[in-house]
């Protein structure tokens, strides 16, 4: 997070658009201080999703084996997917596989060869075992919070819902990864065509497929990786790419990490978090560790001061440094607080609350 807001300001001060640079900052300081909420959301739907799942899995397995004894198999496997099947398409590589490829070239500043390793994943955490149960450490990975596209389509190839035949498919999944392919024209001053130059490829590929007529596109669906905003541009000159303005994307539904609460087409999911486990109990084992932490401090604040006018940071950063008895801080001011270490995953174990900025 520190490393992106650090290159953000360096890019800002380039800026010559002074109600540009007003208005990234204002959006880029709401939605940071969404980040960790979304995170800590997210970590809570993961238990939510293993806690009511994992009964009915046992469930399904018993149901299942009744249902063997008195059903055909062909019929309980259509009741698995009641909702029925998705087709994957298998884009021309420029789309996904070669952004991958090009990582290091996806971002002005830096490379995204790590984080967009491992199937969106990212690199497997080292460094974190010292505090941790040990058997746990490998599900944590130091996956990159823009990476959900990427994680999104090495899942979904593996669905049971899956089908390779589109002729049996209810919904059409794009694995194009915009938020990747975006990216690297955000921040720096590329033309309105270059940043629409991959989304606008796209549209023409697919509206020529014989899957996208048959009902106009209205079952396809994509997921992006980045906030809506940033594929929502309405002049030339402003922020982000205008690829959700396109004609052909008013019929297809699109899962993003931080929705239009105004656009019925869209469908938030949580950003990823680092913590990917492998088995049921590995998260019980999780939650037990979590839940019988003591914990030391009642706030925590992890972050730096950013170089803008009332930076709602550096006032939050102050209050916890005068209340050093009850508030903790890590200031990542200097240190790459983005790459994480042990130091930050504890900080947030030993507090009962966190500061989100
Ligand atoms: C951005 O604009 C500057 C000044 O007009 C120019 O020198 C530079 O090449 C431009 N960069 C890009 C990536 O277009
Ligand atoms: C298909 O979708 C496009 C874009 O939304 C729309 O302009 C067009 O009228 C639709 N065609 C049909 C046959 O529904
Ligand atoms: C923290 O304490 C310093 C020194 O007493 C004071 O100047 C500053 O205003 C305080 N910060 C806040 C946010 O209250």
């Amino acid at each position: 997070m520190v490393e992106h807001s650090s290159s953000e300001s360096q890019s800002l001060k380039k800026s010559k658009n002074i109600w540009l640079k007003n208005t990234l900052n204002s959006v880029k300081v709401s939605l940071y201080r969404c980040l960790w909420l979304s995170i800590i959301l997210l970590f809570q739907i993961v238990v939510l999703n293993f806690v009511l799942c994992a009964p009915s899995k046992s469930i399904s397995i018993n149901t299942q084996i009744l249902q063997e004894t008195v059903m055909p198999l062909p019929s309980l496997q259509s009741n698995q997917c009641q909702s029925g099947m998705v087709y994957v398409y298998d884009l021309p590589v420029m789309y996904n596989k070669e952004l991958i490829d090009n990582c290091h070239d996806l971002d002005p500043w830096h490379s995204r060869c790590k984080a967009v390793s491992n199937d969106g994943l990212g690199p497997i955490t080292a460094g974190l075992s010292d505090g941790m149960p040990e058997n746990l450490a490998p599900a944590w990975y130091w996956t990159d919070m823009f990476s959900g596209e990427i994680i999104y389509h090495a899942r979904i190839l593996k669905h049971k819902c899956r089908t390779t035949e589109p002729e049996l498919a209810t919904a059409f999944y794009i694995p194009f990864y915009a938020g990747v392919a975006v990216a690297k024209y955000l921040f720096t001053n590329y033309t309105a065509k270059e940043r629409d130059w991959h989304s606008e490829m796209l549209l023409k590929w697919l509206q020529d497929q014989p899957y996208w007529k048959r009902a106009n596109g209205s079952d396809h669906f994509i997921m992006l990786g980045r906030m809506t905003w940033d594929f929502r541009r309405s002049n030339d000159e402003d922020w982000g790419s205008s690829f959700i303005h396109m004609p052909l994307m008013k019929q297809i539904l699109r899962l993003c990490v931080e929705r239009n609460p105004w656009d019925h087409l869209e469908i938030s999911v949580p950003y990823p978090t680092g913590f990917h486990p492998k088995s049921k109990s590995d998260l019980d084992q999780w939650l037990n560790f979590v839940q019988t932490r003591k914990r030391r401090s009642l706030f925590t604040f992890v972050g730096a001061k950013r170089k803008v006018k009332s930076d709602f940071r550096s006032i939050l950063l102050s209050h916890c440094y005068n209340e050093s008895e009850s508030c903790r801080v890590v200031d990542c001011a200097g240190t790459r607080c983005y790459d994480g270490t042990w130091e930050i995953l504890e900080a947030f174990l030993d507090s009962e609350f966190l500061f989100t900025a």
